[in-house]
């Protein structure tokens, strides 16, 4: 594997998270403002050529997975020749993206055809009055209508995103457990996060060990999963359940020990990690005419200067602590 990808701890970035847009056609209250977010001239925000020119760099030096992101990813007009062109990718073994799910009808039979591989679908709710609530638009049977087809094209297991909130959904643990009843789907129950903004507290989270809990009072017999090491989530199963669910522990167990991912922003920028400020502008860089050797140092250098985890877990193992915490990161740079 690449020594420029592989970080002072030993972690080796064989997965790139690439941000295609920063505008998004929801506005989640978690995530983004009403007023949406101030966004970066389109001048500044690399082109599809840049982006596979990055992505082909990437792979050469051991990339496996690209993962495209947002704002919301499949709002970028060209997103299905993106994907095509990834596809082409020698070494490139997965193309995924994340999604709200609002686009995902209209445009999974070309984004297929292109090559893309994995699908995660954010949804907090089953709920109609409860999801344009959170999202501040309508569209609930529209993102249902594309996890549906998702599974009728093959996609296996259609990953859904729950951001569990108190107050807001943690009724629905049970709900969603039964989603899995019957369709191919990994339900993962993600832990609240604090992000520029988005009124964090630590009394709105509702921990890995809570959601558990609850979940097995009703299903005693859950069987856990084994998972790959590098996965940010821990997965169980109700026996005879098609899908399975998962949780993802952010907060009360972070994964940074094992992180693969590094990130590249809407505008150019690589991120070595979610919780992080921007590295290093390799927009600027392509501009100015670098060379792929000069690329792959900067990169390299970048990937060295990563920190071991993105908090110190003495503090955020303190509510208090945990309020106090700011972290630089926010929906144009997922
Ligand atoms: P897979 O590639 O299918 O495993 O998906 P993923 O979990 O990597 O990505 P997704 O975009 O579906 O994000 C789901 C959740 O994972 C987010 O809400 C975050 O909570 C968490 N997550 C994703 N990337 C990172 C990361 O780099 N660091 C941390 N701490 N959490 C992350
Ligand atoms: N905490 C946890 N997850 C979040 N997401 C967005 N904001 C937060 C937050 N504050 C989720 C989205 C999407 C994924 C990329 O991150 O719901 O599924
Ligand atoms: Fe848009 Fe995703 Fe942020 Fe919701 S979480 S506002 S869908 S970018």
């Amino acid at each position: 594997f690449s020594a420029f990808l592989t970080d002072s701890f030993g972690r080796q970035h064989n997965y790139l998270r690439i941000s295609l847009t920063e505008k998004c056609n929801l506005r989640c209250q978690y995530c983004m403002p009403e007023e949406g977010v101030q966004l970066t001239p389109k001048s500044e925000l690399l082109t599809a050529q840049e982006i596979i020119t990055l992505a082909r760099l990437f792979v050469k030096e051991g990339v496996e997975k690209i993962r495209l992101t947002g704002g919301e990813p499949l709002i970028r007009p060209d997103v299905v020749d993106i994907v095509g062109q990834l596809y082409k990718l020698e070494g490139l073994k997965t193309i995924a993206v994340t999604t709200n799910g609002i686009n995902l009808t209209r445009l999974l039979p070309r984004l297929k055809e292109a090559g893309l591989n994995a699908i995660n679908v954010s949804l907090d709710t089953l709920v109609p009055a409860k999801f344009e609530f959170i999202v501040r638009r309508k569209g609930f049977h529209k993102v249902m209508e594309g996890i549906h087809k998702a599974t009728e094209l093959g996609y296996r297991p259609v990953k859904v995103n729950c951001v569990v909130m108190r107050g807001f959904n943690e009724d629905e643990l049970l709900g969603f457990v039964d989603f899995t009843k019957d369709l191919p789907l990994d339900v993962r129950f993600i832990e609240y996060m604090p992000f520029d903004g988005n009124k964090w507290n630590f009394k709105k989270m509702v921990s890995y060990k809570e959601m558990l809990d609850t979940i097995k009072q009703r299903w005693p017999e859950l069987e856990k999963l084994t998972c790959e090491t590098s996965s940010t989530a821990k997965s169980y199963k109700v026996p005879h359940f098609q899908g399975q669910i998962s949780f993802i522990t952010s907060m009360s167990e972070h994964f940074c020990g094992s992180c693969n991912r590094l990130r590249i922003t809407a505008d150019g920028s690589l991120k070595v990690c979610l919780f992080g400020n921007s590295e290093v502008s390799l927009r600027d860089h392509l501009r100015s005419g670098a060379s792929e050797e000069e690329l792959v140092q900067i990169i390299g250098a970048a990937v060295g200067r990563k920190k071991k985890q993105h908090a110190e877990p003495v503090l955020m193992s303190f509510p208090l602590c945990q309020d106090a915490l700011q972290f630089p990161a926010n929906s144009k740079q997922w």
